[in-house]
């Protein structure tokens, strides 16, 4: 049987709503190629909030899952700002990234606040996936929830990409560290990785037996490169 994979898009603080329109045009060519893989492969993609649910909409017709960036630390309440996993999950949200390092890193996101966005999400339905670069960022209250309620994306912040390009890190790398994480936690996990995933790149890594899924920041802001990938997910994979 095939592992499954989840391939899921983070476009962070970009994009216009005249832009999101292109990129879903674009991406419709892959809706058949995505629907016929749907037993192994899931693909999502996390616009920033004010597009939620306009992306939503407006992907009706394509299998693509509706991702979000963040979720508040609070449930609905007088919090100004905040956006809680209730109003996430009635817009049809499912997966929200929690921990992703640049929000530990620019906006000093700490432990005790990412354990409290894990149990917000998943109190609403959604699949928490969670930033870690280290074993030690990996939040010790997943042991409160089962296997399949939470997904954990080793994502090293010296790997993700920037305005001066990709900063890989080898495939090798990426399964010895997480294969030691399976072991030294003794707990079964869900594993993805992040941190300048190319249509190139995504081959070496789908590869790795425990890695069950890909976070891809900027080559998924381009709707062929993100297409790109899933066509190359299907040749290595299917
Ligand atoms: P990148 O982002 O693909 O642009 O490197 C990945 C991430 O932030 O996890």
């Amino acid at each position: 049987m095939r592992k499954p994979f989840l391939l899921v898009g983070n476009w962070k603080a970009h994009k216009t709503i005249q832009e999101i329109d292109s990129w879903i045009t674009d991406f419709s060519s892959v809706s058949k190629i995505i629907s016929q893989n749907k037993d192994w492969l899931t693909v999502a993609v996390a616009p920033p909030f004010p597009f939620l649910q306009y992306f939503k909409l407006k992907t009706s017709e394509i299998p693509v899952q509706l991702g979000a960036q963040d979720v508040s630390i609070f449930s609905d309440g007088s919090y100004t700002g905040e956006v809680s996993a209730r109003m996430l999950s009635g817009l049809g949200t499912k997966y929200v990234f929690i921990g992703h390092s640049e929000r530990r890193k620019l906006l000093n996101e700490s432990a005790t606040m990412i354990e409290k966005k894990i149990s917000q999400a998943i109190k609403e339905g959604l699949i928490p996936i969670i930033g870690c670069q280290t074993i030690e960022e990996i939040p010790s209250n997943i042991r409160n929830f089962s296997v399949d309620q939470y997904v954990i994306m080793y994502e090293p912040y010296e790997a993700i990409s920037t305005d001066s390009g990709f900063h890989q890190i080898t495939p090798e790398r990426i399964d010895q560290v997480t294969k030691e994480w399976m072991v030294r936690l003794n707990l079964k996990i869900r594993v993805i990785y992040g941190g300048s995933v190319t249509p190139e790149s995504v081959e070496n890594l789908a590869r790795i037996p425990q890695i069950e899924g890909v976070g891809v920041g900027r080559i998924s802001l381009d709707a062929n490169q993100f297409s790109s990938i899933i066509r190359n997910l299907v040749k290595v994979l299917s």
